[in-house]
């Protein structure tokens, strides 16, 4: 599925708001997500979906019709879950994992050992919530797993600024919320911090926050995967950006 820029429609306006940011947030989702390709969209209304990574089968409930964009899984974080699986070292790595929806991605990195906190918006928790637990039993990963609200740019004083690992797949996407993501991003990393990023180029505008990220991050790309179209970046604090 993709998103498409100026049309009225939404499919994902799911009632549940609950304060002023996730309102604005959802108003932006009006005019950022339409589905257009029918047979692009069929998976998100799958109820259940299976993926098969960190050597188990991960067993997803989707509720587009609740929950829209946050509550289906997104094919950056499928590709972002095979980077982890294969190309980063996690055993005690402490990761956090912003808009992550399902949680496919911050499951995958913690069933690689890391310490992770999975994070989303308020509205979106209990599906994220039941997601992990039904996958993640207690016990079963060498650290447990923390689901907290984080909406971007809010709140951040209750997240160190220490992060070995922050990742996100498919979080560029509304215009609105890029500085506060920004200021997210900066506010979680240090010099040390390696962000991952799993993306879908889909306008000028997501190009965009690359060139703010830019600014602050040295980016490269780490990963293209061509049959999904989807763009991995990796990036760390520039020296001269200011703490
Ligand atoms: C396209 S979905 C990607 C979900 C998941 N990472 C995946 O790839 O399957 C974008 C996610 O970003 C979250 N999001 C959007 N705006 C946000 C904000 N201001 N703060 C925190 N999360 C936000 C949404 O709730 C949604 O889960």
């Amino acid at each position: 599925m993709d998103f498409q820029e100026n049309d009225t429609e939404t499919t994902c306006d799911s009632g549940q708001v609950s304060n002023q940011d996730d309102r604005r947030n959802d108003n932006a989702y009006a005019l950022a997500v339409v589905p257009y390709d029918e047979d692009k969209l069929s998976p998100f209304h799958l109820a259940e979906r299976k993926f098969k990574l960190a050597g188990r089968e991960l067993v997803i409930r989707q509720s587009w019709r609740e929950l829209g964009v946050a509550a289906v899984v997104w094919d950056a974080a499928v590709v972002l879950g095979e980077y982890l699986e294969t190309e980063v070292t996690l055993t005690d790595q402490t990761v956090v994992e912003l808009g992550a929806g399902t949680g496919l991605t911050g499951m995958v990195a913690a069933l690689q050992g890391a310490k992770v906190t999975i994070t989303e918006r308020e509205m979106a928790l209990a599906s994220l919530r039941r997601n992990v637990e039904s996958n993640i039993l207690p016990g079963t990963t060498r650290h447990p797993v923390a689901i907290k609200e984080l909406t971007w740019g809010q709140n951040l004083h209750l997240y160190p600024t220490s992060y070995q690992y922050v990742i996100g797949a498919d979080i560029i996407y509304i215009k609105e919320t890029f500085q506060d993501l920004l200021k997210t991003l900066v506010h979680l990393s240090n010099y040390e911090t390696v962000v991952l990023l799993g993306c879908k180029i889909r306008y000028e505008r997501d190009t965009n926050f690359l060139k703010m990220l830019e600014e602050k991050f040295e980016v490269k790309e780490v990963r293209y995967d061509q049959r999904r179209d989807i763009r991995l970046y990796k990036a760390r604090l520039r020296s001269c950006t200011s703490l």
